[in-house]
C-alpha cells in the first residue's frame, strides 16, 4: 500500500490521522500538488491510496474507511452517516470558508459560512451524553470531521464564535496523537498560510448557493435576540406590493383529463412509487416510504402546474405469493386478486391519488418484459451459467432468496436474507450464505445445480457510470440513494441471475429455459412500464421519451440498488431509448415506538387498521409526514402523535384558521372586511411570504418533512399577529379601532386561504374543508403555488365566506393509551427479547432528533390549555419588549424584560411537551 499526499492540502490531514490510528504498514509519499499519482485521472487528485491489487482510492473518506476496515476496526452505520454528512454538507461550506479566509483574508465571513454546520454539530453533541460523535470512544467519524475542521478551528483568528460543545469536542479529538502528528506533517506549523498554494489551485466555490441539504437554506431575514426574524423595510414594502396585485385570474384550474400524456412546453413528470408486495398488508412504514410520499409530491407538482402522471400497482409474482396461496388454500391468482383489492382500498382510505393503480400479473407485463429480455439477448448482455441453488428437501422446492436465511459472508451478520444483508447492505447470492436454513421449516438446504441466464452488469457498467454521473448531478437524489449506489459500484458489479426455477412469474421465452420464470427483481420494475401500458396505449410517450420526461422514483432505501443499478442496466442494455430515473427519492426506516413493525408479533399499525382507530385519514397523513424518515430513521409514537395533533393541529393551525374565520362571521356578518395595511400587517405579509418561499424551495427538492414545518410556522406567525392586535377588543372601539380589527381579520383570513393550499398535498380533506368554509374560489388552488410563489390577496373585501366549524379534535390521553395497548407497542414484557436489526437501530447521528424522549410523552408535561395561555403571555411580553426597544429605553430595562420573555418561552416549550433544547439552528446572519 502506498499513500500519496501533499503539503498544505487539507484533505490529507484526515487520511494521515486515520492511517496512524489504523496502525497499518503503508509507504507515505509527499508529492507536489501537480503530480498525478492516479494514472487514469486527468486531474491531479490527492490524497490517493494505491492498493495492493493495483487499484487506487482517491476519495479521502473512502481511503479512511478502507484503512479502518483493513485494520479490523468497525465503521458503524452512524459513522458512515457522519462521513456522508462531512462530504456532502460540511465540505462545500468548508471550502468556501477556506477560500474566504486563506485567499481573501475575510475571516469573519468565513466564520459565518460555517455557522450552519457548526450548529448542527453542536445540536448532535449536546443532545446525547457521549463525549464523541458516535458514542463513548473516538471513532473514524470524529477523526474525519475533526480533521476537516482542523484548519479553521485551530486558527486563532477564526476560532471564536463556535459553540462551546463543539470546542470541547474538537479540543479533545485534536489533542489525540494521530491528529497532532497529521497536522504537523501537512500544515508544518504554518497554520492557514500553509494552504495558500493549494487553495489557489481550487476552483472558486459558489457562494450563497442553496444546496439541498439537511438544513433549509437560510438566506432569509436575520434574527434578533429573541429568535424572531428581523424584517427589513424593503421586504415589507415588497410584500405589500405583491399582496396588492391580487390573484392572477388567468391561471385557470386545469382539470385532469385521462389519459395524461406528455405535453410540449410543460414540465412532464412521470412519478412512480415502489410497487408494494401483494402478499401482505402494508404497515405505516411501507406507506410513508413510498405511496404517501409520492402522493404528496404528485399533488404538489400539480399545484405547481406540472404535468404529472403518478402510477403504481401491486408487485404480484414470486414465491412469497405461492406460499401465501398454499397457506390460505387459494391459487396464486386468487391471492393476488384478493390482496390487490385490499391494497387498493387501504390506499384509497389514505387518499393516495394515483392516476392508475395497476398490477404486475398482466399480459402487457409479459409482452414488455419478454421484449426487453430479447433485446438484451440480441445485444449480447445476457450470459449463461450453471448455478448452484439451495433446495429444501423437506419442503420439496428450490428456496427463493427470501426463504433462506443465514450468516452474511461479508460482515458475519447472523440474520442475513438470501438476497441482501440488512447490516452491511451488500447483495448476496443465497448459496454464499454461511449456515443457511430454510425459513419455512428451519432445515439446512442442499445445493443443486441448474442452467440460468445472467444480466451482464460488468459489461454494462461503463454506460451505467456515465449515465449515473449525469443523472445524480443534475437530478435530485437523496443522500442515501447516492451513497448506496456509490458503495455498490465501489464493490464492482457482478453478473446478476435473472431467471428462477419457479412457476409463479413471467415466463422466460427462450426455448432453452422454458421451465423458468424471470426473477422478480428483473421483472418487477418493468411493472412500472407495463402498468403505464395498461393505463394508456400511448405509454411509449412516457417511457421512451427521456428528453421530454422526468422520471421520479419513490422508495424505501432497501430498494435503491434495484432502481439505480439493476433496472437502469436492463433498460440501457435494451437500447430502446427508455426513460431512465432522473430523481431517486429514498426514505430511511420508520420504526414503531421503540421497536420494528412486525406482523407476526402483532406489533404496529397496519394499513387496514388505521381507519378503525377513529383518527381521520388526514391526521394520519399529517403525522406520518411530520416524522417522515427523511435523511434519518425515525419512529412512529402514539404519544407523540397525540402531542402533535393537540399542539400543532389543534392549538396552532386549527386555532388560527378557526379564529380568523370566526371573526369574519361573527364581527363582519360573514363578509371579508376592507383592509388598510399598516407596518404591522406588512411585516406579517413579509414573514408569511418568506415561509412560503422556503416551503416551495424545499418541496421542489422533495424535502417533504422539512417543508411541512414552514406551514406550521405560518400559522404560528398568524396566531401571534391576532394575539398582538386583539381584533376582538378593537371591534368594540371607535371607527379607527374598528377598521384595524377589519384589516387584521381580512389579512388573517387570506393567510388561512394560503394555508389551505399549502396544506393540500399533506391533508387533502382538511384543505378542501378550509376552502369550503372560506368559500374560496378553485382558482386559488391552481394559482397560489405557480412560479416562484408569492403571497397575494385572494379573498377581497366583500367576499362572503361559508359556514365555519372546528377543523380538528383533541386526542385524549386515555384514547391514546388504549390504542397503544391495542397495537402492541407498549408491552415489552410480552415481547421476546427484542432483536433489533442494526440498520434500524444503530445510534445514527441524527436519530436523537426524532426519537420520542420521555419529556415528549403526553402524560409527562404537555398541557395544551396552559400552552394556550402561555402563547398569549409570550405574545404580550414580546410586544412589551418591542415597545421598550422602540422607545429606546434603557438597556438594563430591556434586558430584564427580554429575560422574562425567554423564561416564558421556556415554560411554553415545556407546556407543549417538548424538551427545551435543542437551540434552533439560526440563520446565517448577513
Ligand atoms: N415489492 C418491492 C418491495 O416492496 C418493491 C418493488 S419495486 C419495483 O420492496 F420497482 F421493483 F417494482
Ligand atoms: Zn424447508
Amino acid at each position: 500500500m502506498k499513500l500519496f499526499v501533499s503539503e498544505g492540502n487539507p484533505h490529507c490531514l484526515k487520511v494521515l490521522a486515520a492511517l496512524e490510528v489504523a496502525g497499518l504498514q503503508c509507504d507515505v509519499q509527499f508529492v507536489n500538488h501537480e503530480e498525478k499519482p492516479v494514472p487514469f485521472l486527468s486531474r491531479p487528485c490527492l490524497p490517493a491510496l494505491l492498493l495492493p491489487n493495483g487499484q487506487h482510492l482517491f476519495s479521502p473518506n473512502a481511503i479512511c474507511r478502507y484503512m479502518f476496515e483493513v485494520s479490523g476496526q468497525e465503521c458503524s452505520e452512524a459513522c458512515d452517516q457522519w462521513l456522508e454528512w462531512e462530504a456532502t454538507e460540511l465540505q462545500p461550506d468548508l471550502l468556501q470558508a477556506l477560500h474566504l479566509a486563506v485567499l481573501q483574508g475575510k475571516e469573519s465571513e468565513a466564520t459565518q459560512v460555517l455557522a450552519g454546520p457548526l450548529s448542527y454539530l453542536d445540536q448532535s453533541l449536546t443532545k446525547g451524553t457521549s463525549p464523541f460523535l458516535t458514542g463513548d470512544v473516538l471513532s473514524l467519524a470524529d477523526l474525519v470531521v475533526c480533521a476537516a475542521l482542523h484548519p479553521i478551528l485551530s486558527a486563532p483568528s477564526l476560532a471564536s464564535g463556535e459553540p462551546k460543545s463543539v470546542r470541547v469536542w474538537f479540543d479533545r479529538v485534536a489533542a489525540s496523537q494521530s491528529c497532532v502528528s497529521a497536522s504537523h506533517k501537512v500544515l508544518q506549523g504554518k497554520g492557514l498560510q500553509a494552504m495558500k498554494s493549494f487553495m489557489q489551485r481550487q476552483p472558486a466555490p459558489q457562494s450563497g448557493q442553496c444546496r439541498g441539504g439537511t438544513q433549509p437554506c437560510n438566506n432569509g431575514p436575520a434574527e434578533d435576540e429573541e429568535g424572531e426574524r428581523v424584517v427589513s423595510q424593503e421586504e415589507m414594502e415588497a410584500a405589500a406590493v405583491t399582496w396588492g396585485k391580487g390573484l392572477n385570474a388567468s391561471t385557470a384550474a386545469t382539470k385532469r383529463l385521462h389519459p395524461i400524456l406528455p405535453q410540449e412546453g410543460k414540465r412532464n413528470i412521470l412519478l412512480t412509487s415502489a410497487l408494494p408486495y401483494v402478499n401482505n398488508v402494508p404497515h405505516l412504514g411501507n406507506i410513508i416510504g413510498c405511496v404517501l410520499s409520492a402522493d404528496v409530491f404528485s399533488r404538489y407538482g400539480r399545484l405547481r402546474g406540472w404535468n404529472v402522471l403518478f402510477v403504481c400497482g401491486t408487485d404480484e409474482y414470486g414465491t412469497a405469493t405461492e406460499n401465501k396461496a398454499r397457506e390460505e388454500g387459494l391459487t396464486p391468482q386468487q391471492i393476488c386478486d384478493k390482496y390487490h383489492a385490499i391494497h387498493a382500498s387501504i390506499y384509497q382510505w389514505f387518499q393516495i391519488d394515483f392516476d392508475f393503480f395497476g398490477r404486475t400479473t398482466t399480459e402487457k407485463q409479459t409482452e414488455i418484459a419478454q421484449n426487453i429480455f430479447w433485446r438484451l439477448h440480441k445485444n449480447g448482455f445476457l450470459v449463461e451459467d450453471t448455478v448452484e441453488q439451495l433446495r429444501c428437501e423437506k419442503c420439496q422446492r428450490f428456496l427463493a432468496d427470501r426463504f433462506v436465511e443465514g450468516t452474511c459472508p461479508h460482515c458475519n451478520y447472523p440474520d442475513a436474507r438470501g438476497d441482501q444483508c440488512d447490516k452491511c447492505g451488500r447483495l448476496i447470492n443465497a448459496v454464499e450464505l454461511k449456515a443457511p436454513h430454510c425459513k419455512v421449516c428451519g432445515q439446512t438446504p442442499v445445493i443443486r445445480s441448474s442452467k440460468h441466464l445472467f444480466l451482464d452488469l460488468p459489461k454494462l457498467e461503463p454506460q451505467l457510470e456515465q449515465w449515473l454521473d449525469k443523472t445524480t448531478s443534475s437530478g435530485d437524489w437523496t443522500a442515501n440513494a447516492k451513497q448506496i449506489t456509490r458503495s455498490w459500484l465501489r464493490d464492482g458489479l457482478k453478473p446478476r441471475c435473472i431467471t428462477r426455477d419457479l412457476r409463479w412469474g413471467t415466463p422466460v421465452p427462450h426455448p432453452d429455459f422454458k421451465e423458468k420464470v424471470f426473477y422478480v427483481w428483473f421483472d418487477a420494475p418493468i411493472g412500472y412500464v407495463s402498468i403505464t401500458a395498461n393505463y394508456t396505449d400511448k405509454w411509449e410517450q412516457w417511457w421512451k421519451n427521456p428528453n421530454q420526461v422526468e422520471l421520479y422514483n419513490f422508495m424505501a432505501k432497501d430498494n435503491v440498488p434495484f432502481h439505480s443499478v439493476v433496472f437502469p442496466c436492463s433498460l440501457l442494455g435494451a437500447q430502446d431509448n427508455y426513460t431512465l430515473v432522473n430523481h431517486l427519492i429514498a426514505t430511511e426506516y420508520l420504526n414503531y415506538e421503540d421497536t420494528k413493525f412486525s406482523k407476526s408479533r402483532g406489533v404496529g399499525v397496519f394499513g387496514d387498521m388505521a381507519k378503525d382507530t377513529g383518527i381521520p385519514s388526514d391526521v394520519w397523513r399529517f403525522y406520518l409526514l411530520y416524522v417522515r424518515p427523511e435523511g434519518q430513521d425515525s419512529a412512529f409514537s402514539w404519544a407523540d402523535m397525540a402531542l402533535k395533533n393537540n399542539s400543532e393541529l389543534l392549538n396552532n393551525l386549527g386555532n388560527f384558521i378557526n379564529r380568523a374565520a370566526m371573526f369574519v362571521s361573527k364581527f363582519f356578518d360573514g363578509c371579508v372586511p376592507a383592509m388598510e395595511l399598516l407596518q404591522e400587517d406588512k411585516k406579517l405579509l413579509a414573514l408569511v411570504g418568506w415561509e412560503l418561499q422556503q416551503y416551495i424551495q424545499l418541496m421542489d427538492k422533495v424535502k417533504i418533512r422539512d417543508a411541512l414545518k414552514h406551514i406550521l410556522s405560518i400559522s404560528r406567525h398568524g396566531n401571534q399577529y391576532i394575539q398582538v392586535n386583539e381584533p376582538w377588543k378593537k371591534i368594540k372601539g371607535g371607527d379607527a379601532e374598528w377598521q384595524r380589527a377589519g384589516t387584521v381579520t381580512g389579512v388573517s383570513i387570506n393567510v388561512a386561504c394560503l394555508l389551505s393550499v399549502m396544506l393540500l398535498p399533506y391533508m387533502p380533506a382538511v384543505s378542501r374543508t378550509i376552502r369550503d368554509q372560506l368559500n374560496a374560489p378553485d382558482s386559488c388552488v391552481s394559482a397560489m403555488l405557480r412560479g416562484t410563489g408569492a403571497f397575494t390577496r385572494v379573498l377581497d373585501a366583500g367576499h362572503r365566506i361559508g359556514t365555519v366549524s372546528p377543523l380538528f379534535q383533541k386526542l385524549e390521553v386515555e384514547q391514546i393509551e388504549a390504542l397503544k395497548k391495542r397495537f402492541g407497542g407498549q408491552q415489552p414484557e410480552d415481547e421476546p427479547a427484542k432483536k433489533k436489526t442494526p440498520t434500524q437501530n444503530a445510534a445514527s447521528p441524527h436519530s436523537a432528533a426524532t426519537l420520542p424522549t420521555p419529556a415528549m410523552d403526553v402524560n409527562a408535561g404537555a398541557d395544551p390549555e396552559k400552552a394556550r395561555q402561555l402563547t398569549q403571555a409570550v405574545a404580550e411580553q414580546g410586544e412589551k419588549v418591542r415597545a421598550l426597544k422602540a422607545q429606546k429605553a434603557e438597556k438594563a430595562a430591556i434586558t430584564a424584560e427580554v429575560s422574562k420573555l425567554l423564561e416564558l418561552k421556556k415554560q411554553l416549550t415545556l407546556a407543549e411537551g417538548k424538551s427545551p433544547e435543542p437551540t434552533p439552528v439560526k440563520g446565517k446572519k448577513k
